[in-house]
């Protein structure tokens, strides 16, 4: 999935304050949510590349319009809240993060700005450590007198998860120090990371378990080590390499080296790649000697790290919100490798979308096989970008052409570029199926009636005759972050789909049931046994329950990710209400389609959504098919926040001066207002700037308190 705010912007300086407020508000709920995806669910959807595109404009945003850096600002916080499944653990010393930079020149620039800022002249000698900047998942373990006593992830970097029976079972990590006279309490940082070889065989287990596999090394380290079941840790060799401290009662060294000298003593791996280097001649030298070395490591690395090597300098240079100064991620960049492309196939999404996957000569880059790529859509292949534009000067992508393909650390490798000079004679232009290959159904492009565009994305017409879109479907609602079955892998639904047991999301409640009437038990068939038919209706049997976002998320509908599942869930507090008010929502003039409108993050795209989903008879059908089954838990309705408009529903209308639209929206929310997009009855106060017409109107009408943005301002402060 591209970035969706970074490319083709104006540059920072070409904006108005307006602009800019409106652009790092966008852009922070967009980091956050990548944040969410990749700190919490262990599942991001961006690279790290483009993660870092997108946090380096919100920081260049607030460079130039310091009033954005308010407390709220991403830049203050670090990683995302801690998962709610472990108890947390708060720590003592924030676990911070590291700036990063691309280019030699930006190690330049950290060097120099170090000089400057303690008033160094260039010849006074100054050293740096550099060493690999490890990719998997960074954790604090606390020794007393010598003995592990807890461990605790990032999470947000003041309040972490909890996972010290978990880390006990990795080999790495200590339980008691070795060495004599460790300090009283001894705070070891580093990271847990799994080698390509464990990953490689953990990912065969779990496809032979029918448990969905991870994308990569780092997502298995941190699903590993954020288990609940010890046990489960413990069969998964995590490796650990020390490379900081949090609380120490006294520090056996001073400086950096001489702390990892400590560290390997006291029992800890350090890593062998790391060097003391007096000059950014020899930074670079050590970066590029890491890079070239790189594949042939054994494990995944992002980059270099370089870190002031002594300690009292550390403490004078201290931190820049929420990165310490003394100290820089200098990444590598992404990954490209050439290869031939020897077929496109085609999947069907859930729903319905025709997504082309090029079939590669595998290739391997940076360390990892790879013989699949997206191809992203028809026009993608034709080279069209998302505007009509032209990319790749229009060179079309085609069987048999030696391809460029780009990998980012974790996401799904892409087609970037085609190496026209080697395009074989008599190489035809790829026709896209404008049939669905799983069930002969119209493959059509719909026209976006707002825009007038046809969609990038050629859709199967199918809908419930079609068999992938349903497989897929059932995929997606026992998927994790869904109805987590655990058991219900993707094969098991395909063998369970063909054999006709499970067909519709109702019929997983169902089947214990039917198993126990049927001639072909489950139990008496190859491959299974008493135990793992036990073991999966008992997962089934534990999510008759379930949370209301994760059973909005599971529904699949069109455009609804876990964050607007996350949203709507909140909102409406209740299916029901949801439900009910989706379909009074039909109509576009009614006040339920103002009230899904108007809800913070939930856009014009998903709203649109949600009322079509709501709208299909068969979905209605399948609803209450499934709601007889399970139950959906009722969300408490937000926090009270003590405000003179918490509770109160306002209106904003006609143009605001001192404020964006989307600023006043969500300075309301955040005081617990509900934000209306239409006066009605319920409204309690509507803001009216200049040009407000029928609105003020209505509200003068039913009597509602207006005011302007004056009178707003004095009411609830300049919060
Ligand atoms: S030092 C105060 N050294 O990178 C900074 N971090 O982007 C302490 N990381 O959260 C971190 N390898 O999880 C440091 N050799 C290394 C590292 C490293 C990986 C991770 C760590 C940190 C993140 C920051």
């Amino acid at each position: 999935m591209p970035a969706k705010t970074a490319p083709s912007l104006k540059s920072v300086d070409e904006l108005t304050p307006r602009e800019a407020r409106a652009e790092h508000e966008a852009l922070g709920r967009e980091i956050a949510e990548h944040d969410q995806r990749y700190y919490e669910e262990d599942a991001p959807t961006i690279s790290d590349a483009e993660y870092d595109a997108l946090r380096k404009r919100y920081e260049a945003l607030e460079g130039l319009f310091p009033e954005l850096k308010t407390s709220e600002s991403l830049t203050q916080k670090v990683g995302a809240k801690a998962s709610e499944k472990f108890a947390k653990i708060r720590h003592r010393m924030p676990m911070l993060s590291l700036a990063n930079a691309f280019a030699d020149e930006e190690v330049k620039e950290f060097v120099e700005r170090i000089r400057r800022f303690l008033q160094w002249k260039a010849d006074k000698p100054l050293v740096f450590t550099a060493e690999p900047k490890i990719d998997g998942l960074s954790l604090s373990i606390r020794y007393e007198k010598g003995k592990l006593v807890t461990a605790a992830t990032r999470g947000d970097g003041a309040e972490g998860e909890d996972v010290t029976a978990n880390a006990r079972t990795v080999d790495d990590i200590p339980h008691v120090l070795k060495g004599s006279n460790p300090p009283d309490v001894f705070e070891v940082r580093g990271e847990v990371y799994l080698s390509h070889k464990d990953f490689a065989a953990i990912n065969e287990r779990q496809e032979a378990a029918g448990k969905p596999v991870f994308a990569n090394p780092r997502n298995a380290a941190a699903g590993s080590l954020r288990q609940l079941d010890p046990k489960i840790t413990a069969s998964r060799p995590l490796c650990f390499f020390a490379y900081a401290w949090g609380e120490v009662s006294a520090m056996p060294a001073d400086t950096q080296h001489g702390m990892m000298d400590v560290l390997k003593h006291f029992g800890f791996k350090v890593n062998p790649l790391t060097r003391r280097c007096s000059s950014v001649a020899e930074m670079l030298e050590h970066y590029h000697a890491i890079e070239t070395d790189r594949a042939n490591l054994g494990y995944d690395i992002d980059g270099v790290v370089y870190k002031v090597d002594d300690l009292n300098l550390q403490q004078r240079l201290g931190f820049v919100s929420r990165s310490p100064r003394w100290a820089l991620a200098h990444k590598f960049p992404a990954q490209k490798a050439v290869t031939v492309l020897e077929g496109i196939e085609i999947n069907v999404g859930r729903t319905g979308s025709l997504n082309p996957i090029a079939r590669l000569r595998p290739v391997t880059v940076g360390g990892v096989v790879v013989s699949n790529a997206t191809l992203h859509n028809e026009d993608y292949i034709k080279g069209i970008g998302g505007n009509g534009e032209k990319i790749r000067d229009g060179v079309d992508i085609r069987i048999g052409d030696t391809v460029i393909i780009h990998r980012a650390g974790d996401v799904i490798p892409k087609v970037l570029d085609v190496v026209l000079e080697k395009r074989p004679a008599g190489a035809k232009p790829y026709e896209f199926p404008t049939q669905c290959p799983a069930c002969g159904s119209h493959a059509v492009r719909e026209v976006n009636p707002r825009t007038g565009k046809e969609d990038a994305v050629r859709r199967c017409t199918g809908g419930l005759i079609c068999p992938a879109q349903a497989r897929e479907r059932l995929k997606h609602f026992v998927s994790r972050n869904a109805f987590d079955i655990e058991g219900m892998g993707e094969q098991r639904i395909d063998e369970f789909y063909e054999e006709g047991l499970v067909q519709r999301p109702q019929d997983i409640f169902t089947l214990a049931e039917r198993n126990a009437r049927s001639l072909k038990r489950l139990e008496n068939r190859e491959g299974w046994g008493e135990t793992s038919v036990r073991n999966l209706f008992a997962a089934i049997e534990a999510r008759r329950s379930i949370a209301l976002n994760r059973f909005i998320f599971a529904l699949g509908i069109p455009h609804i990710g876990e964050t607007s599942a996350r949203l709507l869930a909140r909102h409406f507090g209740s299916f029901e209400a949801l439900r009910e008010a989706a379909k009074a929502a039909a109509d576009p003039e009614s006040e339920a389609h103002a009230e899904l409108t108007a809800i913070g993050g939930i856009g014009p795209v998903v709203a649109e959504a949600v009322v079509e989903f709501f709208k299909e008879e068969h979905n209605e059908e399948m609803l209450d098919a499934l709601l007889a089954q399970v139950n959906v838990e009722s969300m408490e309705a937000p926090a009270r926040v003590n405000s003179p408009v918490a509770g109160k529903t306002v209106v904003f209308t006609g143009s605001l001066e001192q404020m964006t639209r989307e600023e006043a929206k969500a300075m309301a929310e955040r005081l617990g207002a509900k934000v209306a997009g239409s006066v009605s009855k319920k409204t309690d106060i509507v803001v009216a700037g200049p040009g407000a017409g029928s609105k003020l109107a209505k509200a003068a009408e039913l009597g509602v308190q207006v005011m302007d943005e004056d009178g707003w301002f004095a009411l609830v402060g300049r919060a």
